[in-house]
């Protein structure tokens, strides 16, 4: 019987990752090992979405191929998921190069904050710049993500701190998912710091990022979750749980800077209000590894921060996989921390830094992720009825990735069914 023909197959890759899974939701423990990897596979898309996965013969058999039909031969090439970034700040202006010359003379993060530099001077720069101008910043930012092989992002606000300057962003952030094909996750980071103006009253800002800047957000659905930097010296976990109460009420979904720089309690609180994630987690101990467990948070961990930080610690990535805690992975893209928007890089810092495998590397980089941003049932695995999201890779084995780095090995990123970035080049509107 003939079938219908397909718009896209990438067939004869050496190695398929297919991330399937009988079991829903994010990979745990050694299931993060399992690839699900298919040799001489292949994937076949229609109007965006996975049709058929297989091994070449398997997927051939199944489908009918027509004059419309782009064919891709990946023969000596890996083929999998594109990643999920489920942790970026990619609205910024301005540049903090010379905080990342003062850590290296040994200023510390937290010092540079203090004095009025770090999160505040972003903020300073951003409310200096237009809308236009802010899209016109993030669009290249968004383009090296895609030629990284990202192919859905988590973006945050976070560095307008008033009402206007927060909804700027994320009206910015609107307007790039429209026009980039990267998709963009919104979420609102109004608790990203306390800026100059309020220094002298906290309470204040609380109240207006409660009463004023939520209620707004989630009337105009500008962002589907809430993000807060609880830490020492930003918002403590009595501050924290207040702000994100608000923001569950109004029908927000919550994430948490958390443990980044002190075991702060930031992954308990978490786990408390059933947050879908809690990022960071250098300084998470055994009573926020056991809550978020028991309350299914999923850890976003940035290896890229503790690197470009200069600093030596980075999260316990083997304890919580084995206190069966489905770990994902991010860039944490922002000016001031991590300025990478190299998931590759990030894969190798995991291993390097966190002793993670490169296969859960990768796991934590696409089925994971995707699960950290709520999109664990159509992105982060390759399945019929799943978005048709995948890059091909310029390498005969997936432990190449973590390996071979500092480089950028993606041959081909397909976004929707569509070939978005092939070998240096962008076609962000053509086939
Ligand atoms: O995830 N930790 C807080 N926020 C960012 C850094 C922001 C900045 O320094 O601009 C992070 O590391
Ligand atoms: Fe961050």
């Amino acid at each position: 019987m003939p079938q219908e023909e397909v718009d896209l197959v990438v067939k004869n890759a050496c190695q398929l990752l297919t991330l399937q899974s009988d079991e829903k939701g994010p990979h745990r423990g050694v299931r993060m090992e399992d690839l699900g990897l298919v040799s001489d596979g292949a994937v076949a898309a229609s109007e965006g979405l996975i049709v058929a996965v297989g091994t070449t013969d398997e997927v051939i058999a199944a489908i009918s191929v027509g004059p419309q039909t782009t064919i891709i031969d990946a023969r000596n090439m890996v083929v999998m998921p594109g990643f999920v970034d489920p942790h970026t700040h990619p609205v910024f202006a301005g540049s903090r190069e010379e905080e990342f010359e003062l850590r290296i003379k040994g200023a510390s993060y937290q010092e540079i904050a203090a004095s009025g530099g770090g999160i505040r001077s972003s903020v300073r720069s951003l409310r200096q710049a237009t809308y236009e101008q802010l899209i016109e910043l993030a669009r290249p930012r968004l383009d090296r993500m895609l030629s990284f092989g990202i192919t859905t992002a988590e973006a945050k606000s976070g560095y307008g701190l008033s009402l206007t300057d927060e909804l700027k962003s994320l009206e910015v952030i609107a307007q790039l998912n429209r026009e980039h094909p990267l998709d963009l996750i919104p979420t609102f980071l109004g608790a990203h710091e306390v800026p100059d103006e309020f220094r002298q009253d906290r309470q204040e800002y609380i109240r207006l990022i409660i009463e004023e800047m939520i209620p707004q957000v989630a009337e105009r659905k500008l962002a589907e979750f809430c993000d807060i930097f609880c830490e020492q010296g930003v918002f403590d976990v009595a501050e924290s749980r207040e702000i994100l109460t608000a923001a569950k009420e109004a029908g927000l979904k919550l994430k948490l800077h958390a443990d980044e720089l002190a075991a702060s309690g930031g992954s308990v609180l978490a786990a408390e209000l059933g947050a879908i994630s809690a990022d960071h987690l250098v300084f998470v101990d055994e009573r926020g590894i056991r809550a978020m467990a028991g309350a299914g948070v999923i850890p976003v961990l940035l290896p890229g921060t503790t690197f470009s930080l200069g600093l030596d610690r980075y999260a316990p990535a083997r304890r919580m996989i084995e206190a069966g805690l489905p770990v994902a992975l991010a860039t944490d893209l922002n000016p001031g921390s991590c300025l990478t928007e190299s998931m590759p890089m990030i894969i190798t810092l995991a291993c390097l830094g966190m002793k993670m495998t490169a296969a859960e590397a990768i796991t934590a980089a696409t089925i994971n992720a995707a699960c950290a941003v709520d999109r664990g049932d159509s992105l982060g695995s390759l399945e019929p009825g799943r978005r048709a999201d995948l890059v091909i890779w310029d390498m005969d084995n997936y432990k190449v990735l973590p390996y071979h780095f500092g480089v950028n090995l993606v041959d081909t990123v397909i976004k929707s069914g569509r070939v978005v970035y092939r070998q240096g080049r962008f076609f962000h509107t053509e086939a």
